[in-house]
């Protein structure tokens, strides 16, 4: 995603993580200029993803995202748009309290990292991009992708999780989270 200005002067790194700060790196802290063309960025990506996924409305914007303790990763390729960079997608992660049944079906009240959003544009997708931003955010959170809960995900998004993380099978829940054969066991190995 093309933005008339230079993305490689917002976002320093390939992978930059936001917060409800709004700040990416030393760069845009104490900068509203920045943060106002930051703002522009994350509500662009977030009405790209509704659109994608089909929604009424987006569900990652800045405003969202100051509010919330959520996290985005935003992936840029630094070299195209002659220098400027461009975005090449997005992933927005936060813990969430969720009542799940576990394979008896017997609830369980759990705080996983969930993943909230996820796109990567259109023209790119396929391109391993996806797999490379979900890598990231797995090793900055040390996490295995069994131990993490799933808010709707499109059909896109479970053959991204089984070609890549072979996550098939999921354990039915009541609500639209899923979670997949591993998250209970490995949940309670771990407390
Ligand atoms: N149809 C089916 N599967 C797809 C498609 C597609 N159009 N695009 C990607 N995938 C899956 C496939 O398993 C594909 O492997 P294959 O090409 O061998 O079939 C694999 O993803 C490719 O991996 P990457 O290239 O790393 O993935 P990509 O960069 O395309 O990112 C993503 C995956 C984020 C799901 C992307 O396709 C996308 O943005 N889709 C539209 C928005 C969306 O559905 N987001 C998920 C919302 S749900 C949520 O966030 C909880």
């Amino acid at each position: 995603m093309e933005f008339p200005f230079d993305i490689n002067q917002l976002f320093s790194e390939r992978v930059t993580i936001l917060d409800h700060t709004l700040v990416a790196g030393r760069k845009s802290a104490g900068r509203p200029d920045l943060q106002a063309l930051i703002t522009t960025v994350i509500d662009e990506i977030g009405r790209a993803s509704a659109k994608a996924q089909q929604l009424t409305a987006p569900i990652t914007s800045a405003s969202k995202l100051q509010s919330q303790r959520h996290q985005v990763y935003l992936l840029k390729d630094g070299e195209r748009n002659g220098g400027h960079g461009v975005v090449v997608g997005f992933l927005k992660v936060g813990c969430k309290k969720l009542f799940l049944l576990d394979r008896q079906g017997v609830h369980i009240e759990a705080e996983p990292l969930c993943v909230l959003d996820f796109y990567i544009a259109e023209n790119v997708q396929r391109h391993g991009y996806g797999l490379e931003l979900f890598d990231f955010m797995l090793q900055h959170k040390n996490l295995e992708p069994v131990l993490m809960a799933y808010d709707r995900p499109s059909i896109k998004f479970l053959s991204f999780l089984a070609k890549h993380y072979c996550l098939t099978q999921s354990v039915p829940q009541v609500n639209n989270f899923v979670v997949f054969e591993g998250f209970f066991p490995n949940r309670t190995a771990a407390q």
